[in-house]
């Protein structure tokens, strides 16, 4: 897969994209980042890449040409791929979008600044808006990382099978439910004693049961987005009886 990323702050970047799983998946050549400031694409002294509002009422506007000539660029090394405009407004990203975008090829984001970005951009090159959730950034930088880090580790190949994405949570579509590790006994905390036991089949249900418990507890609305089975359904009605006894 191939990234561009149009942005002003191109430096943001590099520290986040050179760690860890990302860092790894670049090196192996799963994922190629290519990070583009937008002021090359300037043409005046000062490198301006905003301007005030037409209409007035204040606030800056991120000037379409610069944002044009940047994907122009890209495109004439790679054609054909994916534009998606960062912005409060857009879409709400979430797994199953991360799941459809880690099928590109190519994926060009460019990260809106200031208050907005001419409209004429969203019009005429954004195939995509995307919102990382309901609160304002400063800048598209932040949810472009968000959004390379959550399709990336998405690749086939990225993650080692140890971790396999599907059985995140959202890879189930529901929460996953708690984990332990050594030691057995913490501050008087014990580990639940079905994980020591080596029954694989019981240990399976008990996390079922727990993921469920932990969705059922926190997130409600996902159980109606997924097909419980009646196994599952029998356990969503045993946890809601102790969740009111
Ligand atoms: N730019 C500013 N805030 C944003 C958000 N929540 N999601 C995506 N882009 C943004």
């Amino acid at each position: 897969m191939r990234i561009d990323v149009v942005t002003i702050f191109p430096g943001m970047f590099e520290p986040v994209l050179g760690e860890s799983i990302i860092k790894r998946a670049r090196e192996q050549g799963f994922v190629e980042v290519e990070l583009w400031d937008l002021r090359r694409f300037t043409d005046d002294r000062h490198r301006t890449t905003d301007d005030y509002a037409f209409g007035g009422g204040g606030g800056m506007v991120m000037k379409p040409e610069p944002i044009f000539r940047a994907v122009e660029a890209i495109s004439s090394q790679a054609s054909g791929g994916r534009v998606i405009l960062l912005t409060p407004q857009g879409r709400a990203f979430n797994q199953d979008i991360a799941r459809e975008l880690a099928r590109e090829r190519h994926l060009i984001l460019l990260c809106g600044r200031y208050e907005g970005v001419d409209d004429r951009v969203r019009a005429r090159l954004a195939a995509d808006e995307l919102s990382i959730g309901d609160y304002v950034l400063t800048g598209g930088e932040l949810p472009a990382m968000v959004v390379i880090d959550a399709v990336v580790r998405l690749i086939p190949g990225v993650l080692g099978q140890e971790d396999a994405p599907a059985k995140d949570t959202f890879g189930m579509g529901i929460l996953e439910g708690p984990h332990f590790t050594r030691p057995r006994e913490f501050q008087g905390m014990r580990v639940p004693d079905i994980l020591l036991s080596g029954n694989h089949g019981a240990i399976a249900q008990w996390r079922r049961r727990e993921a469920l418990r932990r969705t059922l507890e926190r997130r409600p609305e996902l159980l109606k987005r997924i097909n419980l089975d009646e196994a599952d359904r029998e356990l969503v009605r045993e946890i809601v009886l102790e969740m009111m006894s």
